[in-house]
């Protein structure tokens, strides 16, 4: 891997991505929200750790990510920057903070490239956005881009549902990937789109494709991290496979430490002084 100004020498930059889907080598990427967790999952060995405008719902309990802040999302880059030395870091830009016109979004993208440390930043949306997406690449913030389902777009899109079902929107989906290529993303999110549609945007473009529910011929797979840990076990969607049971455990663990209090058990005389 090439070196990069901010991190260990061997860390993962936006080139490598190019050429990991270039040698046919899948992405990783998983969201990371702090610092403990931006370790871990750089430890394991992830290529992207991304903090997903998703902490909103996850951490914070809010029904969406429309209410997620610029400062928030500053708040947890830099927790994240701290545990991560290897993976590409990836910050949301959350809503409003980059739609409203181009001069805000190259203050707001600058913002959070300089205060949090993170190598680049993503926005949702397709063929709209290429006007702001250029202006950033201009001066030197590499962008991810998100499409299919956007969740910030979820009112318009009537919920949280698999977009490009139809001929249609399939098409205006493969359009919306090549215009973002051509203003300059490094990578593209396809959220909750047909596996068949997902294969034949990711085949069409030279940069690669980062799938979540998008079926298994994406250049890359991206999950929430609480949500392949089961930590989250009220989010059950078809796409998701959870590698742990962690709420389980936590529910396991917490329940252990509350018997020995309540039973006279811990602290025992090896943890008193
Ligand atoms: O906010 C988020 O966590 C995301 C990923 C699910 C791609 O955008």
């Amino acid at each position: 891997m090439s070196q990069s100004p901010s991190t260990s020498p061997s860390a993962v930059t936006t080139r490598d991505f190019l050429a990991m889907k270039k040698a046919g080598k899948r992405i990783v990427a998983v969201t990371a929200y702090d610092a403990l967790f931006g370790r871990l999952v750089d430890e394991a060995g992830v290529d992207c750790a991304l903090v997903g405008d998703s902490l909103n719902q996850v951490l914070c309990g809010e029904p969406s990510t429309l209410s997620a802040t610029l400062e928030q999302m500053i708040y947890h880059g830099r927790a994240v920057r701290r545990g991560v030395q290897r993976a590409l870091l990836v910050i949301d830009m959350p809503f409003l903070s980059y739609q409203v016109s181009r001069e805000e979004a190259v203050r707001n993208c600058g913002r959070v490239m300089k205060e949090t440390g993170a190598q680049a930043v993503k926005l949702e949306g397709g063929a709209a956005m290429v006007e702001t997406i250029r202006a950033l690449v201009e001066i030197g913030i590499p962008v991810m881009g998100h499409i299919g389902l956007t969740p910030q777009s979820v009112h318009a899109l009537g919920g949280y549902r698999v977009q490009g079902r139809d001929d249609e929107t399939a098409q205006r989906l493969e359009a919306d990937a090549q215009a973002l290529e051509e203003a300059g993303c490094f990578a593209i999110v396809l959220e909750l789109v047909p596996a068949a549609v997902a294969e034949r945007i990711s085949r069409s473009l030279t940069i690669p494709t980062i799938g979540i529910g998008a079926g298994a011929r994406c250049d890359g797979q991206v999950l929430v991290l609480h949500d392949l840990l089961g930590l989250n076990d009220a989010f059950a969607p078809k796409f998701l496979k959870r590698f742990a049971n962690l709420a389980d455990e936590v529910r396991r663990a917490v329940g252990a430490f509350a018997g020995e209090v309540r039973g006279g058990t811990y602290p025992g005389p090896e943890h008193s002084f």
